[in-house]
């Protein structure tokens, strides 16, 4: 039946019959929010908070401020954290990546003491250590060596489960890491622990206001030759198979809002739960439109949220995640 029988507006008259059909629903037991935690005042009691000029609201943490954070996502219902450490040091290994005292695995286990039932999901990569910012071991040629960097991914996604970690997140996007975690895991007892594979994660100018934060742009050439091209699809979804064949028992698109396709793509080839990434040059975007006056900030990031739900996404993770609870917890 075609108009005039058929009104689409009907069903768009009143809020009572808006909510009866809406499809998708944003609810902050979805949401993981992003933190960066600095080890640079050691592991005592000082709280330490320093802004991030590109990502306004968002701050250094040093632990026990991060844990002040934990608290007050927990507060008001956002599911999980995802833990990024600045260390004070760096090296051309990026042995601070899986040193028990580093900024990550500190921060978790103190966070799990102070707040159990907070999810704690932890970034596994190395460019955050590394002096020269690429996200592995580099070979002589300067070319990052996937098999070298596998095992110490490996090796910090276990220490990050020894420090308490509920989940682990490799970004490096070497080959057959995924694998290589699973099994490190299972031998060193944390066979309950699940991995959230960053699978589609593309090289990405939506990146920049993190790197400005973690201090992790790499000193020469780009990540083109392990992140992926922002052309390709079909090759995303291989890649969220692979790691699904490997043991991932997540798997992430990253970034998300000019990927939507692939959430939806990648969510119904593998069948695994999605997460998406809002990553940090989206969070920017907004801020920077929403203080020249030109969004309604709260109505955009619910839109945003709401919109990679719509995708297929079951889990996001967005530097808006605090933000979006409250305005969440205000509609009801
Ligand atoms: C580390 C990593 C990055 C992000 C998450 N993990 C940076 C990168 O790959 O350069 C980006 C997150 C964001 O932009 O919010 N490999």
């Amino acid at each position: 039946m075609a108009f005039p029988q058929t009104r689409m507006r009907r069903l768009r008259a009143t809020a009572g019959l808006r909510g009866l059909v809406r499809e998708t629903d944003l609810t902050a037991d979805r949401l993981i929010l992003p933190l960066f935690v600095t080890d640079a005042a050691g592991d005592g009691a000082q709280e330490l908070r320093e802004p991030i000029p590109s990502m306004p609201g968002v701050e250094r943490l040093s632990i026990s401020a991060a844990v002040g954070e934990a608290r007050e996502a927990a507060r008001l219902g956002i599911a999980g954290l995802l833990l990024f450490g600045i260390p004070a040091e760096k090296d051309q290994q990026g042995s601070g990546a899986w040193d028990p005292d580093g900024a990550v695995q500190l921060a978790a286990g103190a966070i799990k003491r102070a707040v159990p039932d907070l999810l704690v999901a932890t970034d596994v990569c190395m460019c955050e250590y590394t002096e020269h910012g690429h996200c592995g071991v580099l070979r002589e040629d300067g070319v990052v060596d996937n098999d070298a960097t596998v095992e110490l991914i490996a090796r910090i996604a276990v220490s990050h489960a020894r420090a308490g970690a509920d989940i682990v997140a490799p970004s490096d996007m070497m080959d057959g890491r995924v694998g290589a975690i699973r099994e490190a895991l299972d031998e060193e007892g944390f066979s309950d622990v699940p991995i959230l594979a960053y699978s589609a994660k593309f090289a990405s100018a939506f990146y920049g206001p993190f790197r400005d934060a973690a201090g992790s742009t790499p000193a020469f050439g780009d990540r083109r030759g392990y992140q992926m091209d922002p052309a390709n699809g079909r090759e995303a979804v291989r890649e969220a198979l692979l790691d699904a064949g490997e043991g991932a028992d997540m798997v992430m698109v990253k970034p998300a809002l000019a990927y939507g396709d692939l959430i939806s793509a990648v969510s119904a080839a593998t069948g695994l739960p999605v997460a998406a990434y809002n990553v940090s040059g989206e969070y920017a975007m907004v801020k920077a439109a929403a203080a020249a006056g030109s969004i309604d900030e709260r109505a955009a990031v619910l839109e945003i949220l709401t919109s990679l739900r719509r995708a297929g996404a079951d889990t996001i993770i967005s530097y808006h995640a605090k933000d979006a609870a409250r305005w969440l917890a205000e509609q009801t």
